[in-house]
């Protein structure tokens, strides 16, 4: 299965911090924020990746995560000269597709839980279909919104609806079968303009291939939209850990746990960045 960080767009709605800085560049407490949507792309066992970004911002990410060598996977680069919709990633990166499986996750999602992997996993194994998660939330009009019934059968799901049909948030966490790229191209551009994922996910509903999956009690799909809810994110990762002394995030941990690098691996990389607490981690994990 391939992986897609789409981290494009102009990031407006966070401006000036955005301004000059990509958002999932900016840090959520210890680490950039593309660093917990990479994290969750490792622990899917996925180690094929293309980023996306905006023309201007391609070189911070390559000084960032170079081909990936660093984590044991393979990393190349997309770019996205206008924001022309989250579906638009399918389009840019169909080639690197290649009619495979893939995995799309949006630059500046963070997850954490216990479930997270075996849903992750879960997800993966799916060789049909379309797989996106139900996250239940206060304010559900300012997400897609996914409906279903008692048997967890999708009935509608909508972008940004003023009436939700339910609770249920679409986090911008999504697995498709080799069909994503060809179904992409069918899509009209919205009438804010952009190709929506929403709208992809719905011609996988009218095929009866769309399939969601919950996001338990305990799970936390933190909120990057705002000043606010950033803060209150790395809050949320200083508090965990802090106290439990393990990372969240950390994708050479993951990849070490996944088999992708060594314990020689972990151990030069703590050492490059022995003067950090995250290093001193990373020697600590190998020890
Ligand atoms: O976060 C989950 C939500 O993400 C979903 O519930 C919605 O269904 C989905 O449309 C999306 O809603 P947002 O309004 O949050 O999307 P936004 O335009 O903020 O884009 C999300 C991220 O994707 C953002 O970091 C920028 C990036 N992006 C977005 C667009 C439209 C791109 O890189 N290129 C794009 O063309």
């Amino acid at each position: 299965m391939k992986g897609i960080i789409l981290a494009g767009g102009k990031g407006s709605r966070l401006y000036p911090m955005t301004r000059a800085v990509s958002k999932p560049l900016i840090p959520i407490y210890d680490k950039p924020m593309v660093y917990y949507p990479l994290s969750v792309l490792l622990m899917a066992g996925i180690r094929d990746i293309m980023l996306i970004t905006a023309p201007a911002d391609c070189e911070s990410y390559r000084r960032l995560l170079g081909d990936g060598s660093q984590f044991g996977i393979h990393v190349e680069y997309g770019v996205q000269p206008v924001a022309r919709g989250i579906a638009d990633a399918f389009l840019i990166a169909e080639e690197f597709i290649g009619g495979a499986p893939c995995c799309l996750v949006l630059g500046d999602n963070m997850f954490h839980g216990a479930q997270l992997e075996q849903l992750l996993r879960a997800a993966a194994v799916r060789t049909e279909g379309a797989t996106v998660f139900g996250y239940p939330v206060k304010n559900p009009s300012a997400y897609g919104v996914v409906e279903f019934d008692a048997q967890g059968q999708v009935l509608s799901i909508e972008e940004k609806p003023e009436k939700p049909k339910s609770r249920y948030a679409v986090p911008g966490l999504y697995f498709y079968d080799g069909d994503a790229a060809k179904l992409a191209h069918t899509l009209q551009p919205s009438a804010r303009g952009e190709l929506e994922i929403t709208a992809l996910n719905e011609l996988y509903l009218q095929q009866g291939r769309l399939h969601v999956e919950l996001m338990a009690r305990g799970m936390a799909w933190l909120d990057t939209g705002t000043p606010e809810g950033m803060l209150n994110a790395a809050q949320y990762v200083e508090a965990v850990q802090s106290r439990q002394g393990l990372y969240i995030a950390c994708p050479e941990e993951i990849a070490w746990e996944q088999g992708f690098i060594s314990d020689e691996e972990v151990a030069a990389r703590g050492q490059e960045l022995r003067m950090t607490e995250y290093g001193q981690y990373l020697l600590s994990l190998v020890k």
